[in-house]
């Protein structure tokens, strides 16, 4: 096919040998299959950023790129450095995460750089000539969907061991290439220790895995793994390969220590906040 502009300088660049197809248009971006080489591999163009919908959301931004930083001062303020740098943060995290969960044994694309908003990774195939389908688009055996579910839950562990939360898990950012699930799509992914809606996320996550393999294992729907999940890693007692029952029955003393830890955490953040303002305000007056 025609080279899209936005493709262009990475043909010019010989990172790109011809564009092949493309594939979805989606809300935050464009992808593409392209042959690098005697390799099919996928480009994704990310969209400018007036034109993105909602993920940039700043429940996701939260914790990125170390709350004391300089930066990450200059992106919570509304100035145009700070923005540009909040974009320059947005477009590399889904590549930063792609590097961390290649680190951590997950099952996601690998990538293969990061070019002019550009992001080159892996095709996942269906190990034909197909690109691989997502998981809300095929048909599973209830022993399948238990399978598959407990694969994508010790990924999303893994995940979790590595200090992120994919925080858009859905069967449409899963595809399912002849060796099982394959997690994708993580611009979005959040830092599971520096983002007050990380436990959320988690378990938002991995309630959506276990609504979708339900429909074809219904024993699942009675599992509350995003919980147990969570409680392990918050104890500092999640590996790799922790045991998992399924199962979270918080006991009354917990969830109040819990609470009481979440409260002062809060206060702290609140207090430090203050003092980077603070801090910012004189440094401006200068
Ligand atoms: N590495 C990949 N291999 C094969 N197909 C992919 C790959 N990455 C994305 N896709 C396809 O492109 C679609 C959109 O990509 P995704 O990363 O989910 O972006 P978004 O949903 O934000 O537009 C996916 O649903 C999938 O069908
Ligand atoms: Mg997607």
């Amino acid at each position: 096919m025609k080279v899209p502009k936005r493709l262009q300088p990475l043909v010019d660049d010989g990172l790109i040998d011809e564009v092949v197809s493309q594939l979805m248009s989606g809300k935050e971006a464009q992808v593409y299959v392209v042959r690098c080489g005697a390799e099919l591999r996928c480009a994704k163009v990310f969209k400018e950023a007036s034109q993105r919908s909602f993920k940039q959301a700043v429940q996701y931004q939260e914790g990125r790129k170390g709350r004391n930083s300089r930066r990450a001062r200059a992106m919570a303020k509304k100035t145009r450095y700070g923005q540009k740098e909040q974009e320059t943060a947005w477009l590399t995290s889904e590549v930063d995460a792609l590097y961390r969960l290649a680190a951590a044994d997950v099952r996601a694309p690998r990538p293969h750089g990061f070019v002019d908003g550009v992001l080159l990774m892996d095709l996942i195939s269906d190990g034909e000539d197909g690109v691989a389908p997502r998981l809300g688009e095929v048909t599973l055996s209830p022993q399948q969907a238990r399978d598959y579910h407990d694969r994508v839950i010790a990924d999303v562990v893994r995940m979790l061991c590595a200090g992120l939360v994919h925080g858009d898990l859905s069967e449409f950012n899963v595809l399912v290439d002849q060796d099982g699930p394959v997690i994708i799509d993580l611009p979005q992914a959040v830092d599971a220790a520096g983002n007050n809606s990380a436990p959320m996320l988690l378990v938002r996550d991995v309630d959506n895995m276990r609504a979708w393999f339900g429909r074809f294992e219904p024993a699942l729907l009675n599992t509350d793994y995003g919980k147990e999940i969570w409680a392990l890693y918050e104890a500092g007692e999640l590996h790799p390969d922790s045991p998992l029952t399924g199962h979270f029955e918080p006991d009354t003393l917990d969830v109040d220590v819990m609470e009481l830890m979440a409260v002062i955490d809060d206060a702290r953040e609140e207090a430090e906040e203050r003092r980077e303002r603070a801090r910012d305000d004189l440094e401006d007056d200068d």
